[in-house]
């Protein structure tokens, strides 16, 4: 019987397989009645508080919306406007926002600060990305995988580019928890740090899952049944950094070679936003300094069939749903 009451959500070592399996299965359920135009508000009068020092789009509309849609109310505190980091610190943000709030969510930097925020409040606290983690982008990737492949234990997943960003990291900690073979697949320069490795290599031991390193895309995708990739920069790392990973993770944008190498029931995961083209002004400035188009996916892939990221994008609001719903419930 999982009973997630009153716990944080802060990175998904934290919890167990049945309890990552629970999660899923509620936001299917939640799915099914927003669909449907069923009311569900189920947390009604209760109220949340999300801190975003970084930018979003799907993760800060996921959780108001889905606040709303579950009887609550939001307060979206972003990056200029609130007194946190600059005159008051994460403690003391903590103290105050737990007497106001029932439960708070928070996207930043250093996944020390989530850790901290979650330790001086007494209403759970989500973590909406660090730099290190990205746990409920997680729980849409597999709802999505599940969807299209009913079980995903035994499915191989490859993640090709920056893999030791947050949401690689992330990848190869669900991976392993749900008993999946996961591939990093990028130069050995850009593979996750040694610990993080060697935890996953722990548990997965216990589940069947296998994790694996690989420089060469084309050893990696073969028969993999979702390929996944993610923007070559990530939010706080420094502009400049573009030219050089450019240049390290240009064999590793996922194309219709890899594609057709894998399973042939292969899907295509991405959190997004993506560069699969240069209608953004980041994609027309890179455009004009490197002659590229496209970046970690071309806009054939991104926009095929195999392609499933905008239902992926939508189980981003289901799951966040699930996870304020069973840790907020009486
Ligand atoms: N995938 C994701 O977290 O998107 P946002 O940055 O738009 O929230
Ligand atoms: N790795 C990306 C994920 C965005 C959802 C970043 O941190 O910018």
């Amino acid at each position: 019987m999982v009973d997630l009451r009153g716990r944080d959500f802060l990175k998904l070592l934290d919890f167990t397989p049945e309890e990552i399996n629970h999660l899923i299965k509620v936001a299917t359920t939640l799915k099914k009645q927003k669909h449907n135009h069923e009311s569900h508000m189920y947390l009604k009068g209760k109220q949340i508080a999300m801190i975003f020092e970084k930018d979003s789009t799907r993760t800060r509309c996921s959780f108001e919306a889905g606040a709303v849609d579950l009887g609550m109310s939001a307060t979206y505190i972003g990056p200029t406007g609130s007194q946190l980091g600059k005159k008051e610190t994460v403690a003391d943000t903590a103290r105050v926002l737990t007497r106001m709030y029932d439960g708070i969510e928070y996207r930043g930097f250093d996944q020390a600060t989530v850790e901290e925020l979650a330790r001086y409040s007494t209403v759970p606290v989500w973590n909406g990305l660090t730099n290190e983690f990205h746990p409920t982008q997680m729980l849409a990737d597999i709802m999505t995988a599940k969807e299209h492949f009913g079980d995903v234990k035994g499915k191989k997943l490859v993640f090709l580019g920056d893999a030791r960003n947050n949401v690689a990291n992330s990848l190869m900690v669900i991976c392993s928890k749900l008993g999946m073979k996961f591939v990093s697949c990028g130069p050995k320069d850009l593979w996750p740090n040694e610990e993080l490795v060697e935890t996953c290599k722990e548990i997965a031991k216990k589940t069947g899952a296998e994790i694996s390193f690989e420089e060469d895309p084309m050893i990696a995708t073969k028969d993999a049944h979702v390929l996944y990739t993610d923007v070559w920069v990530s939010m706080g790392e420094p502009m400049e950094l573009w030219e050089e990973r450019i240049n390290l993770l240009k064999p590793y944008q996922v194309n219709m070679k890899l594609i057709e190498n894998a399973d042939k029931d292969v899907i295509f995961l991405h959190c997004l936003p993506s560069f699969h083209n240069t209608g953004t002004s980041i994609g027309k400035e890179i455009e004009e300094k490197f002659g590229i188009k496209e970046m970690e996916v071309t806009d054939e892939v991104f926009e095929s069939k195999y392609s499933k990221v905008f239902e992926e994008a939508e189980n981003r609001l289901h799951t966040i749903k699930a996870v304020m719903l069973e840790t907020l419930k009486k």
